[in-house]
């Protein structure tokens, strides 16, 4: 039985119009992306990283889902019908593989959710979008919440079930993602070295691609599609007799 797991990054939504981290999108202010995305930033300066967030959340809540998501969302329930393994991992922050129909893990949280340091108060915020003005807790007062998202330094989320599910898998996809930010980027490697195919597609090679991975460079919106139709061909004898239907 074939195990597929899907990891995700910024290259997939960059279609959809959002920037990607390292990219043209470049410098914010005068900063670099993951320079604003830390704890020490929201400590010292939390206007701007406010800003950069509040920014990032309204271009979000105009941006749609483009035919990468869809493909994925494909896979995801036509495995699904047959029974078979499937993880869809994303280190995206936006939610346009849930809305194009997908249900993945996302290990570094939700742009579309605010969280209080103070209660643990969290919840999903589509509203406030003012760059300006914090939005204070409404469980506990506090001046104000933060992005729902995980920061550098911060422990990503479900770690522990992504492990197991990428060091059992049989193909593993990293899609649209530069390999260099960790855990994440470690998971090629995992499945790699537990005698997964691998799969990689970008518009270039990632710092982590091995010898033995496949590369498709590309769009995700031009490469996707192609990888899952040619998954579910290639798999579907597999997959069917694997359920004893001939
Ligand atoms: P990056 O910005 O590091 O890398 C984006 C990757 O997508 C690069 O390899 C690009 O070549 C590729 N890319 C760009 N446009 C593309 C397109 N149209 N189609 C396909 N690929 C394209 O983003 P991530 O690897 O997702 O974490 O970054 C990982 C993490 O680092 C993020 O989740 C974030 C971060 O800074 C935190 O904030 C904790």
């Amino acid at each position: 039985m074939h195990s597929i797991v899907v990891l995700t990054g910024a290259g997939v939504s960059a279609d959809s119009g959002l920037d990607t981290f390292r990219g043209a999108g470049g410098l914010w202010e005068g900063r670099r992306a993951q320079d604003l995305a830390t704890p020490e930033a929201w400590d010292r300066d939390p206007a701007a990283v406010w800003r950069f967030y509040q920014m990032r959340r309204a271009r979000l809540f105009q941006a749609e889902p483009n035919a990468a998501h869809f493909a994925l969302a494909r896979l995801e329930r036509e495995l699904a019908a047959r029974e078979a393994p499937f993880l869809l991992v994303t280190q995206n922050v936006d939610d346009l593989h849930d809305r194009a129909g997908s249900r993945p893990l996302h290990m570094h949280g939700h742009l579309d959710r605010l969280r209080c340091e103070g209660c643990g108060w969290s919840g999903v915020d589509r509203t406030h979008l003012d760059p300006d003005r914090f939005v204070p807790c409404a469980a506990c007062g506090r001046e104000r919440l933060r992005p729902d998202v995980v920061w550098f330094g911060e422990r990503p989320r479900e770690l522990e079930r992504i492990e197991r599910a990428v060091a059992a898998c049989t193909l593993f996809f990293a899609l649209g993602t530069s390999g260099n930010v960790y855990p994440a980027a470690g998971y090629l490697a995992l499945a790699r070295s537990r005698g997964a195919r691998t799969l990689v597609s970008g518009l270039e090679a990632p710092e982590n691609l091995g010898p033995r991975d496949e590369f498709r460079a590309g769009r995700a919106v031009d490469v996707v599609p192609g990888i899952v139709d040619e998954m579910l061909r290639g798999l579907g004898n597999v997959l069917r007799e694997d359920h004893g239907v001939k």
